[in-house]
């Protein structure tokens, strides 16, 4: 959504990674995105114009002298500068400010967000000099992402790859984005827990963790610092989480509170186990006819919270077989909650494992508002939203 007609300068340089950003502007497209791209003589001599052409449906150019005013007029429309990849070479004629090409010229005249990410030689990427260069482009506020450590296209392994397209694509959105939670720290939950019975076996809930992510990852585009505590999960945390992985119920009870103190408000969004065997096994148990396991009540961890929150802003999430808003109502005052998101797991498009969500959010304070089926992404958008203005009512 926040990449719709939004008009994207993605600036390339002479570097191998340069076939990354062809994907990288075909990401940015297919998200509504208008990309224009710039690219310097060394990076046609690995890709062609053309090749943006298709992918962007945009006039890409290299050539400051064949269109008057190309290196004024192109900075006067976009709303973000990327460079993907970024060589040594333009980096530090970026930080000095020479501007010899169409590329350096355009970053002169731009006066918008810019995203590098830089692709070299590990020995090139820490030399003095790129460092010291790339230290006075933080200073004017270019947003990095990467390089990261790997193995490099000279067969060396190091850091300068270029970072992942997607990780770039990330940091665009955000940097498109309106940071209306800055200044506030979300501590979110997701995922399942896992309740060992030997060292084979675990009682566990269903839970895929795509919710939470996707609130962890709506928060940080929105400015906010994020922690993310996480049972056992397939997905990619987001870029820029402070990433906690966790098993147990009792283990996810620790991290909430040993991270509580920085946080402004709490998601609650895991699916923790109600129990856990008393007793765990050493080694593996032998299959027999029947097996008898005795159970023991995990902490409820939102109830606690919901007795320690102080200032905090407290989100439960209440899942439910059936339209039980009733119940969602009273767990929420049981727990001392400020906002329940209700999903009735029976409804379609709601659930576990699939990309979306039906939910209901009730507040604390009256105010409820049922939601069509929407995406998960969508879903989180919604509960920030809620979230932001409980904690501005606050202020
Ligand atoms: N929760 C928790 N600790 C637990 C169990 C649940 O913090 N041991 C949190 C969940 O993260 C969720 C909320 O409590 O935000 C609601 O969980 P749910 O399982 O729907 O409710 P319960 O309180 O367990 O009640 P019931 O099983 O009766 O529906």
């Amino acid at each position: 959504m926040q990449l719709i007609d939004q008009n994207i300068l993605l600036g390339v340089t002479g570097s191998i990674a340069a076939y990354k950003s062809v994907e990288l502007a075909r990401s940015l497209t297919e998200e509504g995105a208008n990309v224009h791209a710039v690219l310097t003589e060394s990076a046609c001599r690995f890709i062609t114009p053309y090749m943006f052409e298709t992918i962007t449906g945009n006039p890409a150019c290299s050539d400051l002298f064949k269109e008057p005013f190309s290196h004024i007029n192109l900075p006067k429309e976009a709303r973000l500068l990327i460079i993907a990849p970024a060589t040594a070479n333009t980096l530090n004629k970026l930080a000095c400010g020479i501007a010899d090409n169409l590329l350096s010229s355009i970053w002169l005249a731009y006066e918008g967000p810019v995203i590098m990410a830089p692709a070299m030689n590990f020995r090139m990427y820490r030399h003095p000099i790129v460092q010291k260069q790339i230290k006075a482009l933080r200073k004017l506020g270019v947003q990095f992402a990467g390089p990261v450590t790997g193995v490099l296209a000279c067969g060396e392994e190091g850091k300068g790859r270029m970072a992942d397209v997607s990780v770039i694509h990330e940091a665009a959105v955000r940097s498109l984005s309106v940071q209306d939670l800055k200044g506030q720290h979300i501590l979110v939950t997701a995922g399942p827990t896992r309740e060992p019975i030997d060292p084979v076996r675990f009682i566990s809930n269903r839970s895929s963790g795509k919710m939470g992510y996707a609130i962890a990852a709506a928060a940080l585009r929105r400015g906010a610092d994020v922690t993310l505590i996480s049972g056992p999960s397939a997905l990619r945390p987001p870029d820029g989480a402070d990433f906690i992985k966790v098993e147990s119920a009792s283990a996810m009870e620790r991290a909430v509170f040993d991270n509580l103190r920085k946080a402004t408000a709490v998601i609650m969004t895991a699916a923790v186990s109600d129990y856990s065997s008393r007793k765990i096994a050493k080694v593996k148990l032998k299959k027999k006819d029947s097996l008898s396991l005795n159970l023991k009540i995990n902490t409820d961890i939102l109830k606690k919270l919901g007795q320690k929150k102080g200032k905090r802003l407290l989100v439960g999430f209440a899942a439910e077989s059936g339209k039980n808003i009733e119940h969602a109502k009273e767990k929420m005052k049981k727990k001392n909650l400020d906002l329940i998101v209700f999903n009735d797991i029976s409804q379609k498009g709601a659930g576990f494992d699939i990309d979306t969500n039906v939910i209901t959010l009730i507040g604390a304070k009256g105010g409820m508002k049922e939601y069509p089926v929407m995406s998960k992404m969508d879903a989180a958008g919604v509960i920030l939203d809620r979230t932001g203005e409980l904690l501005k009512d606050r202020k």
